[in-house]
């Protein structure tokens, strides 16, 4: 079965484009969905919608906001296993993985159905009598939310809930090669009874939504970027939203380390190593990049790693397996290129490299039409290669060691993303100096770098953005901003500052 489907602007079904197939990665010859790419102007024209409908939806009060993104966790919630077998369609994820993404959905709609009823302001002491100081959370506008399909439905709901919570109006672009699961989540959002032009979504590719966004911040009708993809578009978008004098929300890639200490527990580090580097086929912004391992135990860890990933299950993501195929052709061939980075230094424990296919067989699985790549384990990468110092999305890990805490924690922070890293340690005292050290925004113990939760903050620094967060309490600052008011019932003007009462102090007492 193949749909057809096209953007939806002011809830209308948005007319021309280009067509783009979104494929099943797992059988390349099967189209999901057949998709309709918008120009720049009509991302632009959905920006006006959104700005038109955002004033009316402002002003429905904040808990009945709430009742609307209850309802939307009901409906997710009731179309849990519809949604995750599309999202194992078209993007390849395992389907316990792709039903655990639909959970995050309705973590994040349960957190905030209930913010409706709060979305606390403040009441504030003035310096002068008869005069009262407020604060007031408003909403931003409108939220321009750009997403990748890794986590095509999940990541998304970290936006738009908070944002329309809040009272924002929002166009969404999802990745194009994740459309129909985004298309699903957009009916689900729609199904809530959301007014029209309060959520859009628009099918565009990268050019036309730059070029459409950048009209649209001219334009003055998006008020707040929120982008998940790459460091090196999350540059580009943070440059133009710069010179509107606006600050993006960024959530950009990742070079995660994890740092096994000698006196881990080893087996519990093999585990956390084996499902953040190769679970979701390696294509989390949260996946393991380089595991540094203590000098005493490096051969016990690699050794046990490698046996571990031998004994796991690669193949169909609607089965039992802990990796699928790769998200699409793009992502592909980009890792591909990412293998090429392994030099004669290198030692590649892991068996053969590149696509599985009958010629490079994994034992029985041939990966017969599918975008099945072989897991590999690269030990002996040191701070100056590329595959040290990048970020690789794939099924591939870097090994190295080190001899002192301080030492780890250098080569942990050395490539200079900061999203998630991870300590396998039994001495609270090197939890705690690698909390301090590390430069991430996420810090686990003895739990792998991937499977944050929903209601912490969630964001990186450095290469991985721009100090932004989302998730939790914490992504109401992206999509609220403070307003203070005074209100001075005295009669008369009294001067901030000027016309304050001052108790004076005998200044020179002494006992
Ligand atoms: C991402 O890959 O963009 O922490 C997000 C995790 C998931 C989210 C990953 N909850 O791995």
């Amino acid at each position: 079965m193949t749909g057809e489907i096209s953007s939806v602007i002011g809830g209308k079904q948005a007319a021309g484009g280009t067509d783009y197939d979104s494929i099943n990665p797992s059988r390349v010859d099967e189209v999901v969905a057949r998709v309709r790419l918008a120009d720049a102007e009509t991302f632009s024209s959905a920006c006006r919608t959104a700005a038109a409908a955002q004033r009316e939806w402002a002003r429905v009060p904040a808990p009945v906001r709430g009742r609307v993104i209850a309802s939307i966790g009901r409906l997710v919630e009731a179309n849990a296993e519809s949604l995750a077998r599309l999202v194992t369609r078209e993007i390849g994820k395992p389907y316990a993985e792709a039903l655990g993404e639909v959970r995050e959905i309705v973590d994040t709609c349960d957190f905030f159905l209930g913010e409706g009823r709060r979305l606390y302001g403040q009441t504030v002491p003035s310096e002068m009598p008869d005069k009262n100081l407020f604060t007031f959370r408003v909403p931003v506008g409108v939220a321009a939310v750009i997403t990748a399909g890794n986590f095509p439905v999940a990541v998304p709901s970290w936006y738009l809930v908070p944002a329309l919570l809040a009272g924002n109006a929002v166009v969404w672009k999802p990745a194009e090669y994740a459309a129909a699961s985004a298309e699903a989540l957009y009916r689900l959002f729609a199904a809530s009874g959301l007014p029209e032009g309060v959520l859009n979504l628009v099918f565009a590719d990268g050019a036309a939504t730059f070029e459409g966004l950048e009209a649209a911040l001219d334009e003055g009708t998006v008020h707040k970027v929120g982008f998940t993809g790459s460091t090196e578009v999350g540059r580009r978008i943070g440059e133009l939203c710069g010179r509107h004098l606006q600050s993006p929300c960024l959530e950009l890639g990742g070079k995660n380390p994890m740092v096994v200490a000698a006196d881990a527990d080893l087996d519990l580090a093999v585990e956390g190593a084996l499902f953040s580097g190769f679970g979701t086929a390696g294509q989390r912004c949260t996946s393991l990049g380089t595991a540094i391992v203590h000098e005493s135990v490096h051969d016990e860890f690699l050794g046990r790693l490698t046996r571990a990933l031998a004994a796991a299950g690669i193949g169909d993501p609607a089965g039992d397996v802990l990796c699928g195929p790769l998200l699409d052709h793009r992502f592909a061939s980009r890792y591909e290129e990412y293998l090429g980075w392994i030099q004669p230094h290198h030692k590649v424990v892991s068996g053969p490299t590149g696509r599985i296919t009958a010629g490079n067989p994994r034992g029985d699985f041939t990966g017969e039409g599918g975008l099945y790549y072989h897991p590999v384990i690269v030990d002996g990468v040191r701070p100056g290669d590329r595959l040290f110092l990048e970020e690789t999305f794939g099924p591939i890990i870097g090994v190295t060691s080190f001899s002192t805490l301080e030492e780890a924690l250098e080569l942990a922070n050395r490539p200079g993303y900061g999203l998630s890293s991870s300590v396998y340690t039994t001495d609270p005292a090197t939890a705690f100096r690698f909390r301090e050290g590390i430069g991430a925004g996420m810090v686990s113990v003895n739990n792998s770098t991937s499977g944050a939760e929903a209601h912490l903050p969630f964001g990186g620094n450095g290469r991985s953005g721009n100090g932004s967060r989302q998730s939790g309490m914490w992504v109401l600052d992206q999509f609220t901003r403070w307003q203070a008011m005074n209100w001075d019932h005295s009669g008369r003007l009294q001067k901030a500052q000027m016309d304050v009462v001052e108790i004076v102090p005998d200044v020179n007492f002494r006992l």
